[in-house]
């Protein structure tokens, strides 16, 4: 697909950038800070366009200009607790959302197939009804972007989001092609709960939820560069992959 990655600087998108090429991908980077990008990442992007994911009209008219058929949004940063006083990330998350429906409306033909950054606290629990979030209160931003994507039509954005736990490096030296040792093989995947995620401790009166949630949060940890690789993957299926219109949670297999 002809992605246009935002956020290809920061710590997954620049995991993303060697995905998406590894998997056939065409890339145009969306970023603020174009010195950030070194020469042999520049070497492999289509292009680079300067802006702010806070600004929709720019966001719509690259998406536009380069006739993307995908998105990744992976910019800015969720605040652990709390809301960040400008409400930026919820904003950059709005004006992300808006512009991919604008472009898709505007160009018309198929929905435009996106990949967005969101975090653990917005898949279910083991309570029916109850996301994680409810038992754990941090990185509250993710809820009010999942409420946000959840109202838009799927025949403007193909959505995904990733509901990401920690994330580590597994290299500090980000190479293109990868390393054989990043690969979505090393993950196991679930839309809207968990993968592996068990029912454990309900019987202990009112804590049960919590005392499950805080006990089992803590394996989904994952390196930054498998779930790179994951989603790079996804993106060969375009519109027909299992994961449009989910939030989707992975796990590192085990070794
Ligand atoms: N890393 C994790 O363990 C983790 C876990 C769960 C969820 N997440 C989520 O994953 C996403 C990315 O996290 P990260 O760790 O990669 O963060 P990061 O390393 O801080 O990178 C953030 C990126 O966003 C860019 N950015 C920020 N504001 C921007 C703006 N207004 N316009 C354009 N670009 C802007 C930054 O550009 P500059 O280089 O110019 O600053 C940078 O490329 C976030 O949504 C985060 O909440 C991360």
């Amino acid at each position: 697909m002809k992605v246009l990655l935002l956020g290809a600087t920061g710590n997954v998108g620049s995991r993303a950038l060697p995905a998406l090429i590894k998997h056939g991908h065409t890339v145009v980077a969306y970023v603020r800070s174009p010195s950030k990008l070194a020469p042999d990442k520049r070497a492999v992007l289509a292009d680079v366009v300067v802006g702010s994911v806070l600004d929709k009209s720019a966001l719509k008219a690259a998406i536009l200009a380069h006739d993307c058929d995908a998105v990744f949004h992976a910019a800015g940063v969720a605040q652990m607790l709390g809301r960040s006083k400008t409400g930026e990330y919820n904003r950059a998350f709005a004006a992300v959302v808006a512009a991919i429906v604008e472009a898709r409306e505007e160009r018309s033909g198929p929905a435009i197939r996106a990949w967005l950054m969101s975090g653990f606290p917005v898949l279910d629990s083991a309570v029916p009804g109850r996301l994680i979030g409810d038992y754990m209160p941090m990185f509250p931003e993710h809820k009010e972007n999942l409420a946000l994507i959840r109202k838009q039509n799927e025949g403007d954005i193909a959505w995904s989001l990733f509901c990401a736990n920690q994330m580590s490096p597994k290299h500090k030296e980000i190479r293109i092609p990868p390393p054989d040792d990043c690969s979505a093989a090393n993950v196991v995947a679930n839309a809207d709960s968990p993968p592996e995620w068990r029912d454990t401790l309900k019987w202990v009166p009112l804590l049960g939820p919590y005392l499950n949630v805080f006990g089992l949060a803590g394996g989904y940890a994952t390196s930054l560069e498998d779930p790179m690789d994951f989603i790079a993957t996804d993106l060969e299926k375009g519109l027909q992959s299992e994961f449009v219109g989910k939030r989707v949670g992975l796990k590192m297999k085990k070794a």
